[in-house]
């Protein structure tokens, strides 16, 4: 029989991996509720429709990156490749909009992209996802950017982080933009731009500035900036969200090729680089999108939002360590298996965690298992102990041991973990 492997840029999460996961989250929760957002929980699948209109026609992701299938009933749906489109859809469904004036949304989960599978990136991979609906101030656009760099510096990673930001400009103002740069990448030599690029140039030409081929990259370093061309209410709005940058400390770099991968973006833009991963440099990106929530046939409520990269950010958090256990019960004869398993259960509800053996095996070998299990404490139980009420605590790290009455253990393990 052939072997059931896992498909090709697909993981299984195992400690101590799975924890760091765990952390990162669990980071994400405290963060975010001090700036008022509430957690939601939204479908990985989702009509096929719902991304092309929201994600682009012309993006990578919609043209080759999707998961796409038909059901038992001849429709076409996708496995999400990002959370924005189903967070606006689940908002427009729920008509959050008449009961909050402004929502603030995260969610994490698996997303889903058939790109090629290298360092910092997989098919599929988790996105911890915020959005902000309802207010088109520079002050959210800043707040929110606070706001992720507070979660980054809670994590213990801020220092080898770079903030990258850039303004694309809004409907008023990209289209002038737009054809300054169609007629630039018209008078490029064609030949030397990448098979993508020479699509790129005719149907999405923002993208070329963003190519990470480096002929490209070079031919566009002369390429009219977006920045350059922004309307009066643009810039100034450009001009606010730095200025409050500044005013809270919060470094960042301009950069004027920041054009991001989807296409809803608006104004403000922002990537999370950093150069100690490969080439996969950005972990975590976002922005602005006031008009994709009326595009999307709902209200016309502005938006902005981002995701981090939870396995980009893995990458970084390479000094997390694994929960410890308090205590590993261990037995010593048959007819301790049944005390055993009560006692601990006693020491779990006290709130301490730990493991009780199901099996006797030689104090050698129990020994080594509580060593290996990494637990502060190893508690022993015979029938001696169970004769006397007894138990033996023994500390692993000092190897003393003692035996203490059974009445005592909540407190015997106390005073052992202190
Ligand atoms: P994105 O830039 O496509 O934006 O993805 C955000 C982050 O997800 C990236 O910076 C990266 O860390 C991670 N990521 C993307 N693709 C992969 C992959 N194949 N493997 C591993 N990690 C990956 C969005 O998805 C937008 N929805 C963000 C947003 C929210 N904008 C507004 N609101």
């Amino acid at each position: 029989m052939s072997k059931l492997n896992k498909i090709k840029g697909f993981s299984d999460l195992f400690p101590p991996q799975s924890s760091v996961f765990v952390f990162m989250e669990e980071k994400a929760r405290q963060v975010f509720k001090r700036y008022g957002c509430k957690e939601i929980r939204i479908p990985v699948l989702e009509k096929t429709e719902l991304f092309a209109r929201t994600i682009g026609d012309e993006t990578d992701i919609v043209q080759k990156e999707m998961y796409t299938f038909l059901d038992r009933k001849g429709r076409s749906l996708t496995l999400r490749p990002e959370a924005t489109a189903g967070v606006l859809r689940a908002y427009i469904e729920s008509q959050l909009h008449s009961r909050e004036r402004v929502s603030k949304l995260f969610t994490f989960g698996p997303m889903f992209r058939y790109e090629r599978p290298q360092k910092g990136r997989t098919r599929q991979f988790h996105q911890i996802n915020v959005e902000v609906l309802g207010t088109q101030a520079p002050q959210a656009d800043a707040e929110l950017l606070i706001m992720l760099w507070a979660y980054l510096e809670s994590l213990g990673l801020s220092g080898s982080l770079v903030l990258e930001i850039n303004s694309l400009g809004c409907p008023e103002c990209r289209p002038g933009f737009h054809q300054k740069l169609v007629d630039f990448l018209q008078a490029l030599d064609q030949d030397k731009l990448c098979d993508d690029c020479r699509r790129r140039s005719r149907v999405n030409p923002l993208r070329v500035l963003d190519c990470k081929v480096p002929t490209c990259k070079s031919l566009v370093q002369n390429a009219p900036r977006i920045c350059d061309h922004l309307c009066p209410d643009c810039k100034k709005h450009f001009e606010a969200v730095l200025s409050v940058l500044e005013e809270a400390g919060l470094s960042y770099r301009l950069n004027p090729f920041l054009v991001r991968g989807l296409d809803y973006y608006q104004r403000t833009t922002f990537e999370i680089v950093s150069s100690a991963i490969g080439a996969q440099t950005a972990v975590a990106g976002g922005g602005r999108y006031d008009g994709l929530c009326k595009a999307l046939g709902g209200p016309d409520v502005p938006g902005l939002g981002f995701a981090c990269g939870m396995e980009r950010l893995a990458l970084l958090l390479t000094d997390i360590k694994e929960q410890r256990m308090d205590f590993y019960l261990a037995v010593l004869h048959e007819q301790a298996l049944n005390k055993a398993l009560l006692l601990a259960q006693r020491l779990r509800k006290a709130g301490y965690a730990g493991e009780v053996s199901f099996e006797v095996k030689s104090v050698k070998s129990q020994l080594r298992l509580a060593n290996k299990l990494n637990v502060k404490t190893c508690l022993l139980l015979g029938v001696d102990e169970i004769e006397r009420g007894e138990i033996v605590v023994k500390d692993m790290q000092t190897g003393v041991q003692q035996a203490v009455s059974q009445d005592d253990l909540e407190q015997a393990l106390g005073l052992n973990l202190s």
